[in-house]
């Protein structure tokens, strides 16, 4: 029930938008943004730093991404209505304090509640206080007790670094020496402040869950499924995702509930009795277990690659609801509506990603991939070089993205886009979705 005197639907008005970050992520939330159509004309949209493909729809501003001061003096000289941080590593360096601190409206958290996902070890501890269901883990500081943690919980074993690695600090493993191994390395890399977390297996699969949230009150988007492992069949090693699908039919009915009263809602309220409220995004990193819902991870930002399958089928003003999250207004905002369409992104990574991955291949096909009915293609590793061609510049390159009226259709369009682009040397997962249109999902029951 919306309560008398507040504002049943938030207006819609063009506004100036900085989002901040380089990814398809930050794409999508410009795409998102581009295509919202406020009656007196478009949102001013500005990107710092950005990439190509963002540059086709907001205005590129070469500012470090993770220098507060930075972000803080282009935002108060562009004026900004808000400003949208992407990514991790400006959350955990304090930009949205910084932005903050300087009066402008900011969608993230700061860099004390963004410890949510700059420190495994903090997230555990916060999890336990409120009661969340996860994982049993063992916080290690050395090659012996990691052993031990082993030896505890048996295989298949779960190692992460504590820190920040994008997506690349966990090892699943089943072989002892490579669990040890990775450790050793978790441990070395970081010297006396080193530590691992070593984990419970999870069985079952893995959904996410963004959670919108404003220090009090949370929002759920519709889940997402994300694919880490770099190669069919979840082969390889993980990388930072390599595709994603929307909506998830097989899943349970109440799952969002759930994650909003048991883990959402009691993460939210432990932050802010903590005297360190979170605002922003939590990604919940789930696993449908046959022993119920555990959480795998919390992150402080929207996930890459699967933001990028979220938006494209939210039909409410993106602009509405992270500026609710800024000001605080959630509990006002009504309900979120969703396109009944289905969405898939396929990652195209470079050569060797996610090892040692190959820069400065030329990009082709682009157009011909947005041609196509319900497609299109965010940027992420790309670049312009110097005789004005694009480019990769990084891991995961293009986020090729279809909506359909079903998965099947969603799929199909999604794979005649990345089969238009050409970039040598590149790889992408055959099976984004595939399970699931094939209805071969099961949550497993104990
Ligand atoms: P994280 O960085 O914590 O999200 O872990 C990356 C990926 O490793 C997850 O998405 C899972 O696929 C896998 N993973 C992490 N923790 C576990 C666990 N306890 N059991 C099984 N798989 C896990
Ligand atoms: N999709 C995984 C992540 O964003 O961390």
């Amino acid at each position: 029930m919306v309560a008398a005197g507040r504002c049943a639907s938030p207006r819609l008005w063009p506004v100036k938008i900085l989002v901040v970050g380089t990814g398809a992520r930050e794409h999508a939330i410009v795409h998102a943004l581009a295509a919202e159509s406020p009656a007196d004309g478009a949102h001013e949209l500005h990107a710092a730093p950005g990439n190509p493909g963002i540059a086709r729809e907001a205005t590129l501003h070469a500012v470090d991404a993770t220098d507060g001061a930075a972000v803080t003096e282009l935002a108060r000289t562009l004026e900004a209505d808000l400003v949208v941080v992407g990514p991790e590593a400006p959350l955990v360096a304090g930009v949205a304090d910084a932005v903050a601190a300087a009066g402008i409206p900011v969608f993230g958290p700061t860099a004390e509640a963004a410890r949510l996902e700059g420190s495994k070890s903090f997230a555990k501890e916060v999890m336990a206080a409120a009661g969340v269901p996860t994982a049993m883990a063992h916080v290690c500081t050395t090659v012996e007790e990691v052993a031990d943690a082993l030896d505890a919980f048996g295989a298949p074993y779960v190692v992460k670094d504590d820190g920040l690695a994008a997506g690349k600090g966990v090892v699943v493993t089943s072989d002892r020496d490579a669990a040890l191994a990775h450790a050793r390395e978790a441990l070395a890399a970081r010297g006396d402040e080193g530590r691992v977390v070593v984990e419970e297996y999870l069985d079952g699969p893995e959904v996410s869950v963004f959670v919108i949230c404003d220090g009090v009150t949370v929002v759920p988007l519709q889940p997402a499924q994300d694919f880490k492992r770099v190669a069919d069949d979840d082969e390889g090693p993980n990388t930072g995702g390599m595709g994603a699908y929307s909506p998830l039919d097989w899943a349970p009915d109440g799952l969002v509930d759930e994650v909003i009263e048991r883990i959402a809602q009691p993460t939210v309220d432990e932050m802010a009795r903590r005297g360190t409220p979170f605002a922003g995004v939590l990604y919940v990193g789930l696993a449908l277990t046959s022993r119920g819902t555990r959480v795998v991870e919390f992150n402080a930002r929207f996930g890459d690659p699967e933001t990028q399958v979220v938006l494209a089928r939210l039909l409410t003003p993106l602009s509405t609801v992270l500026r609710a999250s800024a000001a605080g207004t959630l509990a006002d905002l009504p309900a979120l509506r969703w396109s009944s369409s289905h969405a898939v992104n396929v990652v195209v990574a470079s050569h060797g990603y996610p090892g040692t991955n190959r820069t400065g291949d030329p990009i082709t096909g682009i157009d011909d991939a947005e041609a196509l009915d319900g497609v299109h293609v965010l940027h992420a590793g790309t670049a312009v070089n110097a005789e004005g061609d694009l480019v990769s510049a990084g891991g995961r390159v293009l986020s090729v993205v279809a909506v359909g009226a079903d998965l099947d259709e969603a799929r199909a369009r999604a794979y005649d886009g990345v089969a238009a682009i050409a970039l040598p040397g590149s790889h992408h997962r055959t099976d984004i979705a595939a399970k699931a249109a094939a209805h071969e999902i099961t949550v497993p029951t104990a």
